[in-house]
This record gives C-alpha cells, structure tokens and sequence, in this order.
C-alpha cells in the first residue's frame, strides 16, 4: 500500500504546483479591466446630459440646427456653412478628440474655420463635454431627412 501512497503525494503536490501560479495570476487578471476602466472617464449623469441639451438648444442650435444638419437660422449668413454631423464621411473622419476640441477652443484649433466659437467654460465640465459630443455622435444615427 504504502507504495502506492508516495507517487500520489507526488502527484498531488504537483497539482498544487500547477495551480498556485495560477492563484497569484488570476487577481491580476481580474484587476486588468479595471485599471482599463480607470483611464476611461465615468458615462455622462443625466444631470450632465441635460446641461448638454440645454447648451446645444441655446448656443449651438443657431448654426448647427437642431437636428445638427448645419441649417440652423444664422448658418445662411455663414461664409463657411457648418458640417452637417449626420455625414457619415464626417462622423467617422473626425476623433472624440477633435469635436472636444473644437468645442472648447474653437474651429481655429483643429483648422476650421473660426466662425466656430470657442467655449472655454465647458474645459471645466468634462461630463457636459462629453455629453454634448455624445448629442453630435447621436445625430449621424437618426433616419436622414426626406428633403
Ligand atoms: C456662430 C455659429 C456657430 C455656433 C454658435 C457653433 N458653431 Fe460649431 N461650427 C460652426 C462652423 C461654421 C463650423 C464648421 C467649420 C469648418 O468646417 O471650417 C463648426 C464646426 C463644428 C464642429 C466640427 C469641427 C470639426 O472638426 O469638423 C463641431 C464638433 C462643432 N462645431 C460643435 C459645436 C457645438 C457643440 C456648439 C455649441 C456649444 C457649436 N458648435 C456652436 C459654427 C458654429
């Protein structure tokens, strides 16, 4: 009997030489997606996507029009019209980066036209921020205008 007790042992201890690697391994792995998330700001509150679509019905409306096609009542006297961002091409041409930018320091920031205002006030608002880019990404998906 007793021979057959030490080869068991040894397999036995060779398990737990398998596994326990594996048990330093695994809380660092489990760890990777949240110091991922911890990069990638929070989701917009509600509170700040409100603040967004007030901002867009009373500041940008005026050139970008309310369903962001570049038509709003003071874009026709315009030299440079506004994009519309229901243009796909566009849409996907342009970064996060860039509509963040260009919203905080103005057309002139990212070589548009300066007809862009900037909106430093919003450099301290992240989640505004980011809502409003969320609200110009939002427009490339409605249905296209029948006209
Ligand atoms: C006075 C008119 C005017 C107002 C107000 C205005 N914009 Fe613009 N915006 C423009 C024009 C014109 C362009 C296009 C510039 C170009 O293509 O050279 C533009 C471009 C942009 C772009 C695209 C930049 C790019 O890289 O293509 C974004 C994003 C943008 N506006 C967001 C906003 C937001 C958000 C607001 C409100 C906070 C706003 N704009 C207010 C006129 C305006």
């Amino acid at each position: 009997m007793a021979r057959f007790r030490f080869p068991l042992r040894r397999a036995a201890s060779a398990v737990v030489a398998a596994v326990a690697p594996l048990a330093l391994v695994s809380p660092a792995l489990l760890l990777l997606p949240a110091l991922a998330s911890a990069d990638a700001p929070p989701a917009p509150s509600e509170a700040a996507r409100a603040e967004a679509r007030e901002v867009y019905a009373a500041v940008c409306v005026s050139c970008h029009g309310p369903a962001g096609r570049g038509d709003g009542l003071a874009a026709a006297g315009l030299p440079v019209r506004p994009v519309s961002f229901a243009d796909p091409a566009w849409q996907k041409a342009t970064s996060d980066a860039q509509i963040d930018k260009a919203i905080v320091d103005g057309g002139a920031a990212v070589g548009k036209s300066p007809l862009m205002p900037p909106n430093p006030s919003l450099r301290d608002k992240p989640q505004v921020l980011a809502a409003l880019r969320d609200l110009i990404r939002s427009f490339a998906k409605e249905a296209p205008a029948a006209r």
